[in-house]
Protein backbone atom coordinates (compact mmCIF):
# COMPACT_ATOMS: atom_id res chain seq x y z
CA UNK A 1 0.00 0.00 0.00
CA UNK A 2 1.12 3.21 -1.16
CA UNK A 3 0.72 6.54 1.00
CA UNK A 4 1.01 10.03 -0.59
CA UNK A 5 1.10 13.12 0.99
CA UNK A 6 0.18 16.50 -1.17
CA UNK A 7 3.26 18.68 -1.90
CA UNK A 8 0.88 21.59 -0.93
CA UNK A 9 -1.01 20.47 1.81
CA UNK A 10 -0.75 22.20 5.11
CA UNK A 11 0.72 25.95 5.89
CA UNK A 12 0.85 28.05 2.80
CA UNK A 13 3.50 31.23 3.19
CA UNK A 14 0.84 33.85 5.22
CA UNK A 15 0.07 31.32 7.68
CA UNK A 16 3.44 30.10 8.23
CA UNK A 17 4.57 33.64 8.28
CA UNK A 18 2.08 34.65 10.84
CA UNK A 19 2.40 31.57 12.82
CA UNK A 20 6.66 31.81 13.02
CA UNK A 21 6.26 35.47 14.05
CA UNK A 22 4.32 34.36 16.98
CA UNK A 23 7.07 31.60 18.36
CA UNK A 24 9.72 34.24 17.65
CA UNK A 25 7.66 36.96 19.98
CA UNK A 26 6.93 34.17 22.55
CA UNK A 27 10.87 33.59 22.31
CA UNK A 28 11.74 36.53 23.71
CA UNK A 29 10.30 35.94 26.85
CA UNK A 30 7.24 39.33 26.26
CA UNK A 31 3.52 38.77 27.06
CA UNK A 32 1.82 37.38 23.58
CA UNK A 33 -1.37 38.52 22.57
CA UNK A 34 -2.72 37.80 19.05
CA UNK A 35 -5.50 39.36 18.15
CA UNK A 36 -7.90 37.19 17.44
CA UNK A 37 -7.09 33.30 16.89
CA UNK A 38 -3.52 33.43 14.51
CA UNK A 39 -4.61 30.80 12.36
CA UNK A 40 -8.20 28.59 11.96
CA UNK A 41 -6.37 25.88 13.83
CA UNK A 42 -7.46 24.21 17.03
CA UNK A 43 -4.00 22.79 17.66
CA UNK A 44 -1.96 25.42 16.61
CA UNK A 45 -3.80 28.27 19.04
CA UNK A 46 -3.71 25.27 21.87
CA UNK A 47 -0.35 25.05 21.66
CA UNK A 48 0.85 28.78 21.67
CA UNK A 49 -1.77 29.42 24.53
CA UNK A 50 0.04 26.68 26.75
CA UNK A 51 3.03 28.81 26.13
CA UNK A 52 1.27 31.70 27.24
CA UNK A 53 -0.14 33.45 24.43
CA UNK A 54 -3.44 35.18 24.93
CA UNK A 55 -6.12 35.53 22.33
CA UNK A 56 -8.05 39.06 22.33
CA UNK A 57 -11.43 38.11 21.04
CA UNK A 58 -12.66 41.21 19.74
CA UNK A 59 -12.87 45.16 19.69
CA UNK A 60 -14.69 45.19 22.84
CA UNK A 61 -11.60 42.78 24.57
CA UNK A 62 -9.44 45.28 23.21
CA UNK A 63 -11.23 48.18 24.37
CA UNK A 64 -11.11 47.00 27.87
CA UNK A 65 -7.94 46.75 27.92
CA UNK A 66 -5.69 47.96 30.53
CA UNK A 67 -2.36 49.13 28.82
CA UNK A 68 -0.66 48.29 32.38
CA UNK A 69 -1.90 44.99 32.30
CA UNK A 70 -0.52 43.94 29.12
CA UNK A 71 2.64 46.40 29.11
CA UNK A 72 4.60 45.16 32.20
CA UNK A 73 7.00 42.56 30.78
CA UNK A 74 6.78 44.90 27.27
CA UNK A 75 3.76 43.17 25.73
CA UNK A 76 3.22 42.70 22.03
CA UNK A 77 -0.28 42.62 20.30
CA UNK A 78 0.35 40.53 16.81
CA UNK A 79 -2.44 40.93 14.27
CA UNK A 80 -3.54 37.43 12.77
CA UNK A 81 -2.96 36.43 9.10
CA UNK A 82 -6.35 37.16 8.12
CA UNK A 83 -5.87 40.99 8.78
CA UNK A 84 -8.43 43.49 10.64
CA UNK A 85 -10.25 47.01 9.86
CA UNK A 86 -7.87 49.53 10.14
CA UNK A 87 -10.04 50.81 13.55
CA UNK A 88 -8.69 48.07 14.78
CA UNK A 89 -4.82 49.55 13.88
CA UNK A 90 -6.16 52.66 15.03
CA UNK A 91 -7.53 51.45 18.92
CA UNK A 92 -3.91 49.79 19.28
CA UNK A 93 -2.26 52.94 18.15
CA UNK A 94 -4.45 55.09 20.60
CA UNK A 95 -4.02 52.61 23.80
CA UNK A 96 -0.22 52.56 22.57
CA UNK A 97 0.29 48.77 22.27
CA UNK A 98 3.23 47.20 20.86
CA UNK A 99 1.56 46.06 17.62
CA UNK A 100 3.25 43.29 15.05
CA UNK A 101 1.60 43.05 11.53
CA UNK A 102 1.25 39.36 11.07
CA UNK A 103 -1.51 40.25 7.98
CA UNK A 104 -0.27 38.02 4.75
CA UNK A 105 1.37 40.26 2.38
CA UNK A 106 -1.46 38.95 -0.27
CA UNK A 107 -4.62 40.49 2.43
CA UNK A 108 -2.42 43.32 2.82
CA UNK A 109 -2.55 43.85 -0.69
CA UNK A 110 -6.22 43.74 -0.84
CA UNK A 111 -6.65 46.58 2.03
CA UNK A 112 -4.21 48.69 0.05
CA UNK A 113 -6.55 48.78 -3.03
CA UNK A 114 -9.48 48.96 -0.92
CA UNK A 115 -8.11 52.01 0.51
CA UNK A 116 -7.25 53.67 -2.59
CA UNK A 117 -10.30 52.90 -4.88
CA UNK A 118 -12.33 54.18 -2.18
CA UNK A 119 -10.45 57.44 -1.28
CA UNK A 120 -11.28 57.35 -5.16
CA UNK A 121 -15.17 57.23 -4.40
CA UNK A 122 -15.43 53.72 -5.60
CA UNK A 123 -18.04 51.80 -4.64
CA UNK A 124 -16.28 48.27 -3.37
CA UNK A 125 -17.83 44.94 -3.65
CA UNK A 126 -16.05 42.07 -2.17
CA UNK A 127 -17.06 38.74 -3.37
CA UNK A 128 -16.37 36.55 -0.80
CA UNK A 129 -17.99 35.33 2.12
CA UNK A 130 -19.71 37.75 4.80
CA UNK A 131 -18.88 36.61 7.83
CA UNK A 132 -15.42 35.07 7.23
CA UNK A 133 -12.78 37.58 9.27
CA UNK A 134 -10.72 37.99 6.25
CA UNK A 135 -14.17 40.01 4.53
CA UNK A 136 -13.82 41.99 7.61
CA UNK A 137 -11.02 43.32 8.09
CA UNK A 138 -11.35 44.19 4.31
CA UNK A 139 -14.44 45.69 4.76
CA UNK A 140 -12.79 48.24 7.49
CA UNK A 141 -10.23 49.60 5.04
CA UNK A 142 -12.93 51.04 2.86
CA UNK A 143 -13.93 55.12 2.85
CA UNK A 144 -17.32 53.97 1.13
CA UNK A 145 -19.98 51.73 1.85
CA UNK A 146 -18.90 48.22 1.22
CA UNK A 147 -21.05 45.41 -0.56
CA UNK A 148 -20.42 41.34 -0.01
CA UNK A 149 -21.46 39.45 -2.69
CA UNK A 150 -21.26 35.61 -2.67
CA UNK A 151 -23.93 34.43 -4.54
CA UNK A 152 -25.57 35.14 -8.86
CA UNK A 153 -28.72 36.01 -7.11
CA UNK A 154 -27.00 38.82 -4.59
CA UNK A 155 -24.77 39.88 -7.81
CA UNK A 156 -28.04 40.03 -9.94
CA UNK A 157 -30.15 41.67 -6.90
CA UNK A 158 -27.04 44.28 -6.98
CA UNK A 159 -27.43 47.95 -8.16
CA UNK A 160 -25.76 51.45 -7.69
CA UNK A 161 -26.72 54.87 -8.45
CA UNK A 162 -26.32 56.20 -11.24
CA UNK A 163 -22.45 56.79 -12.71
CA UNK A 164 -21.16 55.23 -9.57
CA UNK A 165 -17.81 53.79 -10.26
CA UNK A 166 -17.37 50.37 -8.70
CA UNK A 167 -14.16 48.22 -7.57
CA UNK A 168 -14.09 44.64 -7.46
CA UNK A 169 -11.68 42.69 -5.23
CA UNK A 170 -12.25 38.91 -3.90
CA UNK A 171 -11.52 36.93 -0.70
CA UNK A 172 -7.93 35.21 -1.27
CA UNK A 173 -10.13 32.01 -0.56
CA UNK A 174 -12.58 32.49 -2.97
CA UNK A 175 -13.27 30.03 -5.95
CA UNK A 176 -11.70 31.22 -9.68
CA UNK A 177 -14.51 29.95 -11.53
CA UNK A 178 -17.26 31.61 -9.49
CA UNK A 179 -15.55 34.75 -9.51
CA UNK A 180 -15.51 35.13 -13.08
CA UNK A 181 -19.11 34.59 -12.62
CA UNK A 182 -20.00 36.87 -10.55
CA UNK A 183 -17.51 39.24 -12.19
CA UNK A 184 -19.60 38.94 -15.13
CA UNK A 185 -22.77 39.85 -13.82
CA UNK A 186 -21.58 42.88 -12.67
CA UNK A 187 -19.66 43.71 -16.12
CA UNK A 188 -22.92 42.90 -18.21
CA UNK A 189 -25.17 45.52 -15.65
CA UNK A 190 -22.71 48.22 -17.76
CA UNK A 191 -20.97 49.61 -14.48
CA UNK A 192 -17.64 51.68 -15.18
CA UNK A 193 -15.56 48.72 -13.08
CA UNK A 194 -12.06 47.73 -11.78
CA UNK A 195 -11.55 44.18 -11.48
CA UNK A 196 -8.66 43.15 -8.72
CA UNK A 197 -8.17 39.46 -9.19
CA UNK A 198 -7.16 39.07 -5.31
CA UNK A 199 -7.60 34.96 -5.16
CA UNK A 200 -4.22 33.65 -3.56
CA UNK A 201 -2.95 30.53 -5.75
CA UNK A 202 -1.96 29.00 -2.59
CA UNK A 203 -5.74 28.11 -2.38
CA UNK A 204 -6.00 26.77 -6.38
CA UNK A 205 -2.79 25.12 -6.29
CA UNK A 206 -3.26 23.20 -2.89
CA UNK A 207 -7.21 22.15 -4.34
CA UNK A 208 -5.96 20.95 -7.76
CA UNK A 209 -3.49 18.78 -6.18
CA UNK A 210 -5.98 17.68 -3.45
CA UNK A 211 -8.68 16.84 -6.52
CA UNK A 212 -5.68 15.20 -8.89
CA UNK A 213 -4.48 12.85 -5.54
CA UNK A 214 -8.62 12.01 -5.05
CA UNK A 215 -8.87 10.82 -8.04
CA UNK A 216 -6.23 8.13 -7.71
CA UNK A 217 -6.90 7.11 -4.43
CA UNK A 218 -8.89 4.69 -2.76
CA UNK A 219 -9.26 6.73 0.50
CA UNK A 220 -7.99 10.18 1.34
CA UNK A 221 -7.52 11.98 4.54
CA UNK A 222 -8.17 15.62 4.87
CA UNK A 223 -6.56 17.36 8.06
CA UNK A 224 -7.49 20.58 9.40
CA UNK A 225 -9.41 22.38 12.04
CA UNK A 226 -13.35 22.31 12.13
CA UNK A 227 -13.36 26.49 11.51
CA UNK A 228 -10.96 26.33 8.69
CA UNK A 229 -13.36 26.79 5.63
CA UNK A 230 -10.64 26.13 3.13
CA UNK A 231 -10.28 22.49 4.52
CA UNK A 232 -14.12 21.72 4.44
CA UNK A 233 -13.30 23.18 0.55
CA UNK A 234 -10.95 20.64 0.49
CA UNK A 235 -12.88 17.60 1.81
CA UNK A 236 -15.70 18.91 -0.38
CA UNK A 237 -13.47 18.32 -3.46
CA UNK A 238 -12.08 15.25 -2.00
CA UNK A 239 -14.87 13.47 -1.48
CA UNK A 240 -16.36 14.49 -4.99
CA UNK A 241 -13.76 12.11 -6.47
CA UNK A 242 -13.42 9.65 -3.42
CA UNK A 243 -16.31 8.21 -1.94
CA UNK A 244 -13.92 7.39 1.43
CA UNK A 245 -12.51 10.84 2.38
CA UNK A 246 -12.09 11.85 5.77
CA UNK A 247 -12.02 14.70 7.67
CA UNK A 248 -9.87 15.12 10.70
CA UNK A 249 -8.67 17.82 12.89
CA UNK A 250 -5.79 15.40 14.60
CA UNK A 251 -4.64 11.24 14.82
CA UNK A 252 -7.14 11.06 17.00
CA UNK A 253 -9.58 11.58 15.30
CA UNK A 254 -8.90 8.86 12.41
CA UNK A 255 -10.84 5.76 12.97
CA UNK A 256 -9.39 4.08 9.73
CA UNK A 257 -10.39 0.34 8.79
CA UNK A 258 -8.30 -0.62 5.14
CA UNK A 259 -9.63 -3.56 3.61
CA UNK A 260 -6.80 -5.21 1.73
CA UNK A 261 -7.93 -3.84 -1.83
CA UNK A 262 -6.69 -0.53 -0.57
CA UNK A 263 -3.27 0.65 -2.47
CA UNK A 264 -3.11 4.24 -2.38
CA UNK A 265 -3.70 6.67 0.76
CA UNK A 266 -4.08 10.42 0.30
CA UNK A 267 -3.10 12.89 2.50
CA UNK A 268 -4.31 16.43 2.22
CA UNK A 269 -3.99 19.26 4.37
CA UNK A 270 -5.80 22.48 5.17
CA UNK A 271 -3.79 26.09 5.01
CA UNK A 272 -3.66 26.41 9.14
CA UNK A 273 -2.18 22.64 9.61
CA UNK A 274 0.74 22.34 11.27
CA UNK A 275 3.45 19.73 9.35
CA UNK A 276 3.51 17.92 12.76
CA UNK A 277 0.23 16.83 12.70
CA UNK A 278 0.52 15.88 8.54
CA UNK A 279 2.95 14.03 9.83
CA UNK A 280 2.02 11.96 12.65
CA UNK A 281 -1.26 11.16 10.66
CA UNK A 282 0.96 9.99 7.87
CA UNK A 283 3.60 7.88 10.48
CA UNK A 284 0.48 5.91 11.39
CA UNK A 285 -0.97 5.09 8.28
CA UNK A 286 2.23 3.71 7.03
CA UNK A 287 3.11 1.88 10.13
CA UNK A 288 -0.26 0.41 10.78
CA UNK A 289 -1.40 -0.97 7.64
FE1 LIG B 1 -1.95 34.41 2.39
FE2 LIG B 1 -2.77 32.94 0.45
FE3 LIG B 1 -2.23 31.88 2.71
S1 LIG B 1 -3.57 34.90 1.00
S2 LIG B 1 -2.66 33.44 4.22
S3 LIG B 1 -0.77 32.84 1.35
S4 LIG B 1 -3.93 31.33 1.42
Amino acid sequence: MQVVVAKTAGFCFGVKRAVDMVYEQVETGKTVHTYGPIVHNEEVVKDLEEKGVKVIGNRQDLLAMDRESIQPREGTVIIRAHGVPKEIYDLMEEKQLERIDATCPFVKHIHRIVQKRSEEGRQIIVIGNETHPEVEGIKGWSKTPVTVVETQEQAQNFSANEGQKLCIVAQTTFNYKKFQDLVEIFQKKGYDIIVANTICNATKERQEEALELAAKADVMIVIGGTHSSNTRKLYELCKSRCESTYYIQTLADLKLDLPNSVELVGITAGASTPNKIIEEVQNYVRINF
